[in-house]
């Protein structure tokens, strides 16, 4: 019945809806180092949909977002079921920048090895004496290239401002700091350090900017419990940084196909999405074995 997707991306599939809409339905598929891992995770399509829907939600003051609706009564029949599972969202169809809008408050990941090595992040001169995990004095704009295949790489403003016009660039900038302040500070509320994340834009039909995606979810952010961070290490994480440690640990040489997860991996890290869910949002977890009692 389901008709061919638009686009099938690691996580999502993506469907037209006539000429201006989509629906973007979202697997319990995880991905660790840009492969896809050939177990799946119970209920993160849920997640990412409903915390994505939240900060449409909660964020449309600040500029204007591509959700329409997950409710099945709106999905076209194709999607119903879909959509009462709680992963498709029907969305306005946008002309996506190339570029990924990446904000980071803290050092971790790409940002962090690239501070080490050279003191400045996609062009940004950061103070010395910096460690792995510390808060930056001030969030930072460092957008990425859309890689179809392979790795996500980082660029300079400059380079960004070549890719999508200098005018648009200064405005995604504008926007994705915004957008990260007001979610790190709602984070912060719920004991979460939101560290850094990745927002899409496109344009719609009149030209406007317009937030797409998914927004601050575990796949797209880094997550840490705020009473366990110690700067100077690795921190511990709601996202999926559990399965990556895990296939560190393993020695797992990133290269396709990825190994079957063990069942302990799997609950863990469904019960650290849920768990960044049910925070975030105040909703209370649907299935977490560490804290069965509902808040
Ligand atoms: N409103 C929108 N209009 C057009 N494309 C969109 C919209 N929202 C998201 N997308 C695109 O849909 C795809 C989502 O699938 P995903 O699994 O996240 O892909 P990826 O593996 O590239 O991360 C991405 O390519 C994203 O840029
Ligand atoms: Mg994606």
């Amino acid at each position: 019945m389901t008709a061919e997707p638009l686009l099938r991306g690691k996580v999502r599939e993506v469907f037209a809806v006539g000429e201006d809409r989509l629906v973007l339905v979202t697997s319990d598929r995880i991905s660790a180092y840009d492969v896809i891992m050939p177990t799946p995770i119970p209920g993160k399509g849920r997640v990412l949909t409903a915390l994505s829907a939240y900060w449409f939600r909660t964020l449309a003051d600040v500029v204007p977002h591509h959700m329409i609706s997950t409710d099945p009564e709106d999905m076209p029949e194709a999607f119903r079921a879909e959509a009462r599972e709680g992963r498709a969202m029907l969305v306005r169809r946008l002309a996506m920048f190339e570029i990924e809008c990446v904000v980071r408050g803290y050092l971790a990941g790409s940002g962090w090895r690239e501070y080490r090595d050279t003191g400045a992040v996609c062009g940004h001169a950061l103070p010395p004496g910096l460690r792995e995990g510390d808060r930056l004095p001030t969030p930072i704009f460092t957008p990425a290239t859309k890689a179809t295949s392979g790795h996500d790489e980082n660029i300079t403003r400059e380079r960004a401002a070549q890719i999508v016009g200098a005018d648009a660039v200064a405005d995604l900038e504008r926007l994705s700091i915004e957008l990260y302040r007001r979610g790190h500070d709602r984070c912060a509320e719920v004991g979460i350090i939101l560290a850094d994340t990745k927002f899409e834009f496109g344009r719609d039909a009149t030209g406007g900017i317009v937030l797409g995606d998914e927004v601050m979810t575990p796949d797209s952010s880094r997550f840490w419990p705020a009473d366990e961070w110690v700067p100077g290490r690795p921190q511990p994480s709601f996202d999926k940084q559990f399965v990556r440690d895990w296939l560190d640990q393993r020695g797992w040489d990133h290269s396709p196909p990825g190994p079957e997860l063990p069942a302990e991996v799997v609950a863990g890290t469904r019960d650290r999405y849920n768990e960044a869910h049910a925070r975030i949002t105040g909703a209370t977890p649907a299935t977490d074995s560490r804290n069965p009692q509902p808040r």
